[in-house]
């Protein structure tokens, strides 16, 4: 395959070289199979020599079956004693198989090393079948080879930290290869990769920083747009954090560890983590996904703008943005901070003890009494809001019909919206426009509000009148009969009881 052809020809060369040089052990010299094989002079037992396998006592045999208590080659590699010959496409990662996913075999070579290598390979995306349709796309040996198979911790292992990209990018990079697969998956990742300072890192023989398998894993690699994958949105916080906020594995580069803890707790964090609101940026959504770098000046306010682009279009005509650029602030970062974003309040605007603007901004400089006049503009607004809403519920409680005016508070909030973003024009006229806006709608539904209060009083007031009226007629008629009633008794005793004629 293409890493076996770019790395491990040259790297067997080498090795044989060095072999030749170098006396066999007697652990060696007792394997039958590998005794006759490099009198072959062949490459497998060449390269066996530096295998971790052989280090650790798996001998030719372990692999291939056989019978190697023998220097007979009929008898060795014979069918009946097991021997399975040079094993291809599925056949090869299965051979692998019948010992990391054992993890009894394992023990019985005092290893502690993870197994289930082969099921999270076969269930991954590389798992999928190759172009010729019987075998699947990628075996063991693809990433690891077969003979001179390394420790992982070995520099030399192609899946060291530092030889890994190339291992991964042998394929990853070459667009005509994963054309046949995948038209529509991108191929630039080495190329972003090695402009960031994870990859510029990387490349000058760092092994902390992230790479390839670092973020998307190694045997059980998905697709991004899995949700069980390791860099979708709502796992990559913490893929990014199993190193960034690790403080023994982030020492010694003095940066702080802290990202996650306050990113959690942001905004952006909850709306993510908590809400799992996709449309909120998760790491990558500043720092992108092989380019991350810390978005430096010129970008940052390119970044939050993706998706904050009415923010960003009025920051960049307000006079904020050319007294920014000169004194190389970054553009929303400098009120807004980066990692520990909380939601925006009206307490951020004016001259207040909270207030952002009197950071820079001093009694006296256009800038403060512009905060201050803007920061009564939005309290104004907030309060005719608030009132126009209360009218709204009161009238709703008495009963009345308020549709129309509780469809219109949408534009009172709309208003309140607007205005929130508008403050990053600063320019106190413009601010004051779109206020003045909004105080309009706020008092057109105030007015429908009080006037349906009252007409529901006007209602009440006639009904209460009618009421009254018709109590007082009651009473009076009562008295009255009672009045005729009592007369009546009195002439009745007088007459001795002779009916009224
Ligand atoms: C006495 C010499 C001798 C011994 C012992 C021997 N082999 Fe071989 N082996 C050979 C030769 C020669 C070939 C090449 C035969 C061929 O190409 O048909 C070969 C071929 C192989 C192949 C490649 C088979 C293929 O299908 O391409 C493997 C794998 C192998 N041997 C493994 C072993 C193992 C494992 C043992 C021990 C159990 C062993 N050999 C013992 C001489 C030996
Ligand atoms: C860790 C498992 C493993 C061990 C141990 C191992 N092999 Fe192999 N061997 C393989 C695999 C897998 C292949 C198929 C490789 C491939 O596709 O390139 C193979 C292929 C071969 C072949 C065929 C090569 C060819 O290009 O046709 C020979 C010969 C061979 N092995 C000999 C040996 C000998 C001799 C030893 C001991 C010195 C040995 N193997 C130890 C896994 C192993
Ligand atoms: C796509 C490349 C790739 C393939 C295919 C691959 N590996 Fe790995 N393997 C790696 C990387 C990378 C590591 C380094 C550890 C890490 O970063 O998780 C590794 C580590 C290992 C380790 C060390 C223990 C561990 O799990 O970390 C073993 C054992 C191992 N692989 C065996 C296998 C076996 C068996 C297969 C086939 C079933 C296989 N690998 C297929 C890339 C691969
Ligand atoms: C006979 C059992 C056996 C077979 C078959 C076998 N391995 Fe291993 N493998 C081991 C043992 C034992 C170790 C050493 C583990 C340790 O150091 O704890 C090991 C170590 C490794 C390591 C290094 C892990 C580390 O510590 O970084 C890799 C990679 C690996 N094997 C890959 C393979 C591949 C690929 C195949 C198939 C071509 C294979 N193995 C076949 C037993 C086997
Ligand atoms: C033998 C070539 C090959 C090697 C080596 C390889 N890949 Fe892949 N990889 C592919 C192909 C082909 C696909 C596309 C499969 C598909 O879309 O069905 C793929 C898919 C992926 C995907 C999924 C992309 C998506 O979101 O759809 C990721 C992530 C990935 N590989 C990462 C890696 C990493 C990390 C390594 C190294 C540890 C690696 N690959 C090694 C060929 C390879
Ligand atoms: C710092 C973490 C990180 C590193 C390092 C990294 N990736 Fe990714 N990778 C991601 C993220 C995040 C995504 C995109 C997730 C999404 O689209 O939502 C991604 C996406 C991918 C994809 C899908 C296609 C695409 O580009 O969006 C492939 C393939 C891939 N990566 C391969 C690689 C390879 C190969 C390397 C090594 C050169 C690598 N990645 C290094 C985090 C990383
Ligand atoms: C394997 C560990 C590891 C992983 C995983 C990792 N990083 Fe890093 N990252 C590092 C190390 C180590 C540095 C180097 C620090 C330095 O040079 O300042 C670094 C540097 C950075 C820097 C540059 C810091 C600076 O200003 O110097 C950024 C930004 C960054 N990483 C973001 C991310 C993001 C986002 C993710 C997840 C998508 C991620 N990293 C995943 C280890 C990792
Ligand atoms: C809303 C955008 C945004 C999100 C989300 C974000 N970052 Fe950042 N990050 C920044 C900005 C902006 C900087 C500062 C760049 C500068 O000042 O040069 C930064 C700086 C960094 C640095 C450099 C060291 C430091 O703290 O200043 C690291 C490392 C880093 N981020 C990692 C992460 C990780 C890990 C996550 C996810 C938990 C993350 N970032 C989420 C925007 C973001
Ligand atoms: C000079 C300080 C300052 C700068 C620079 C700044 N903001 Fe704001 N931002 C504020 C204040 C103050 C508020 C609160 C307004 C309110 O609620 O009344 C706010 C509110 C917001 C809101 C919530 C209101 C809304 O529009 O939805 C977002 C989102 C926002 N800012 C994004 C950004 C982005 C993106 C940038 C960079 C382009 C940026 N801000 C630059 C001061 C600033
Ligand atoms: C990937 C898109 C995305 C990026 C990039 C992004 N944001 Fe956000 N932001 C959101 C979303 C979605 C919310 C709303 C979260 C919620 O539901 O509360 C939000 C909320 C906010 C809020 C709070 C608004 C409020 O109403 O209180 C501020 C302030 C903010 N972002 C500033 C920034 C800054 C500054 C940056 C750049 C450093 C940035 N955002 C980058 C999507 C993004
Ligand atoms: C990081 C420092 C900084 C912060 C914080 C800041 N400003 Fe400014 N502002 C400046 C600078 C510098 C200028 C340009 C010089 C000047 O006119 O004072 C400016 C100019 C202005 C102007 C234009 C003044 C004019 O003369 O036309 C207004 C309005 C303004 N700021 C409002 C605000 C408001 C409102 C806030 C709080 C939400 C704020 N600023 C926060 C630094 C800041």
């Amino acid at each position: 395959m293409v890493f076996v052809k770019q790395v491990l020809a040259p790297a067997a060369a080498l090795l044989w070289i060095l072999l030749a040089s170098a006396p066999l052990s007697r652990a060696d010299a007792r394997d039958g199979c590998l005794t006759c094989h490099q009198g072959l002079g062949d490459k497998p037992s060449a390269l066996f020599a530096h295998d971790i396998h052989a280090a650790r006592g798996v001998t030719c045999a372990g692999c291939h079956g056989g019978n190697a208590s023998t220097d007979d080659m009929e008898q060795a590699m014979n069918k009946t004693a097991g021997f399975l010959g040079k094993p291809v496409g599925d056949g090869i990662s299965l051979m692998c198989a019948r010992c990391h996913s054992d993890s009894i075999r394992m023990a019985s070579f005092h290893s502690r090393i993870p197994t289930g290598q082969f099921a999270a390979l076969q269930q991954s995306v590389h798992g999928r079948l190759s172009l010729n349709g019987k075998e699947r796309m990628v075996q063991c040996t693809t990433c690891h080879g077969a003979h001179g198979i390394l420790a992982v911790s070995n520099p030399s292992s192609p899946v060291h930290p530092l030889n890994v990209v190339a291992t991964c990018t042998s394929c990853h990079n070459n667009a005509k290869y994963m054309r046949q697969y995948n038209p529509g998956l991108a191929v630039d990742q080495l190329e972003k990769y090695r402009t960031s300072v994870h990859g510029v890192r990387n490349a000058a023989g760092d092994g902390r920083v992230a790479e390839c398998a670092s973020c998307h894993g190694s045997h059980g690699i998905l697709q991004a747009k899995d949700v069980r994958s390791r860099v979708y949105p709502t796992n990559i916080p913490g893929t990014c954090a199993s190193c960034h906020s690790d403080t023994v594995h982030m020492r010694g580069y003095g940066i702080p560890t802290d990202q996650f803890a306050k990113y959690s707790m942001s905004v952006h964090g909850i709306a993510l983590l908590e809400k799992k609101d996709l449309g909120a940026p998760a790491c990558n959504g500043c720092h992108g996904n092989h380019g991350a770098t810390p978005p430096g000046v010129e970008s940052i306010s390119k970044v939050c703008g993706t998706c904050h682009a009415l923010n960003a279009d009025l920051f960049s005509s307000s006079p904020h943005k050319g007294a920014f650029d000169a004194a190389n602030l970054p553009e929303c970062e400098t009120c807004h901070g980066n990692h520990e974003i909380l939601p925006a309040t009206s307490g951020l605007l004016g001259v207040g003890p909270d207030a952002l603007c009197i950071r820079c901004h001093s009694a006296g400089d256009s800038g403060y009494s512009t905060a201050g006049t803007m920061r009564v503009l939005v309290d104004s607004l907030e309060l005719g809001e608030k009132s126009a809403r209360s009218l709204v519920e009161e009238a709703e409680q008495k009963g009345m019909e308020i549709a129309e005016a509780k469809f219109r508070l949408r534009d009172t909030r709309q208003a309140a919206l607007e205005a929130r973003t508008m403050v990053h024009s600063f320019d106190g006229a413009r601010f004051a426009a779109v206020i003045a806006k909004g105080l309009a709608t706020n008092s057109s539904v105030a007015e429908e509000a009080t006037k349906t209060v009252q007409e529901f009083y006007f209602r009440r007031f006639g009904l209460g009148v009618a009421t009254l009226i018709i109590t007082v007629l009651a009473v009076s008629l009562y008295v009255y009969v009672r009045r005729i009633e009592r007369r009546q008794a009195g002439e009745g005793k007088k007459t001795g009881g002779t009916p009224l004629a």
